[in-house]
């Protein structure tokens, strides 16, 4: 088979990787790719927003499916695009994938189906969303609604905090902004639930824990992911359950009564508190990093998950994973999320990675046989092992050994289930 995957983070790199293991395949294409993944599949320098262009290359090169990595171009309705020319795709469709698109669509599932989650209430101008936060309790959360890449999310202590978060939502900070939601501040631990859909049913596809504040200890700005292992150490057959039944569930059914048939992976962002589940919020493909960190564990051939999801056959598979832990760190450009700088030579070519280890290239690109940097997050570096704080040590070890000068990465990966 010819397969194409589109996006160019670490995500697609082990999307890339995952499919490349399996026999089946013969060729991949990646649109755009980085130099991790040009090593394994041809990088189509098309823009991901040009469908149009994506289309051509698809029909002209006979690629049998697709996998859309990234939100943007599903929310866009890539997925509804590329099958009126019937190219098979795996992602969600665009009125599913307004599950990530808009908050408000997803906090409007949540009330019709009594699905937990914060409590919340929707604001379109700043002085009733002001008048409202007068009375509030702190913490709040404020979020701008669409799409914002991993910002837009503000958790404000004080007043003074929260009507500076309004001020800039609603002056166009993150794109133009009709409405903003106000939420109660959940006290619990984070984690990472994830579902393979192929519109008819699905199956559960792991759980992982993010980092996604910038410095050791969960410190500093939000980032797009410092890092990431897998499983969540929270994990447990009576919380699959819960998770399940009372959100996964009763979201497949909220969509099938809009017509709409989930199919791609859905990313079930939640708060756990005193055991119990609650949807902070949905994504609508893999995450990242947390796909890098669970791939590598999957032991079916991922060619095959797939391939039946797309003929809509997942219920005859048995999907199997390896039983071993799983860490993920992050190699980032120094000064990210802020500022930084690009066109880095990074020398990957004495690395000694054991079976095991696996580095998945995010922001990099190939300039004439070097390794550049190409963005805030370079390179994801995963171990699988028996522990948690082995798999660490060893991806800390070819961390020191690649000694990239202008990057930094968080040691502490994994430190909530790592006893020192
Ligand atoms: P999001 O982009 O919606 O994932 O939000 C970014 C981060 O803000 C999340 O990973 C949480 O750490 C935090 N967050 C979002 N909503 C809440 C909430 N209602 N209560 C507590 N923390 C939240
Ligand atoms: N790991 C966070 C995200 O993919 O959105």
């Amino acid at each position: 088979m010819k397969v194409g995957v589109i996006g160019s983070g670490g995500r697609e790199h082990a999307l890339c990787f995952s499919l490349k293991s399996s026999d089946k395949i013969k060729q991949i294409y990646c649109f755009p790719g980085n130099a991790g993944t040009s090593l394994i599949a041809k990088n189509i320098d098309i823009n991901i927003n040009d469908f149009e262009k994506i289309k051509d290359f698809i029909i002209k090169n006979n690629i049998n499916f697709v996998i859309v990595g990234p939100e943007k171009p599903l929310v866009d309705g890539i997925v509804d695009y590329l099958e009126k020319f019937n190219i098979k795709v795996f992602g969600p469709n665009k009125i599913a994938s307004q599950l990530e698109g808009s908050k408000i669509f997803t906090k409007k599932i949540c009330e019709k189906y009594k699905i937990p989650t914060a409590k919340f209430g929707i604001f379109s101008d700043t002085n009733t969303a002001l008048s409202f936060l007068k009375n509030c309790n702190f913490p709040i959360v404020i979020k701008a609604d669409g799409l914002a890449a991993g910002k837009g999310v503000y958790i404000s202590e004080n007043y003074n905090e929260a009507s500076k978060a309004v001020d800039e939502i609603f002056n166009g900070k993150f794109g133009n902004a009709e409405n903003l939601l106000i939420e109660e501040f959940l006290n619990g631990e984070e984690m990472s639930f994830f579902i393979i859909s192929d519109g008819k049913s699905y199956k559960m596809f792991g759980t992982a824990q993010d980092h996604k504040r910038v410095f050791e200890g969960d410190k500093g700005k939000n980032t797009g992911g410092m890092g990431a292992y897998s499983p969540s150490r929270l994990e447990t057959n009576d919380l699959n359950f819960k998770i399940i039944n009372r959100i996964i569930e009763p979201t497949l059914k909220g969509l099938q009564e809009l017509n709409c048939q989930y199919r791609g992976f859905l990313y079930a962002g939640l708060m756990i508190v005193n055991g119990d589940p609650f949807l902070i919020e949905y994504n609508v493909r893999m995450g990242d990093p947390e796909c890098q960190t669970l791939l590598p564990k999957l032991k079916t051939d991922f060619s095959i998950v797939i391939d039946k999801c797309i003929q809509r056959k997942l219920h005859e598979l048995d999907i199997e994973w390896h039983n071993d832990k799983s860490i993920c760190i992050v190699l980032c450009s120094q000064g990210y999320p802020d500022t930084y700088t690009n066109h880095v030579e990074i020398d990957l070519k004495k690395l000694n990675l054991n079976k095991n280890q696996f580095i998945f290239h995010a922001g990099t690109k190939i300039v004439k046989n070097k390794i550049l940097s190409n963005g805030g997050r370079v390179l994801n570096i995963v171990t699988r092992s028996n522990d948690f704080k082995s798999a660490r040590q060893n991806s800390l070890k070819i961390l020191e050994e690649i000694n990239w000068k202008n990057g930094f990465y968080r040691k502490d990966i994994g430190y909530k289930v790592i006893q020192e």
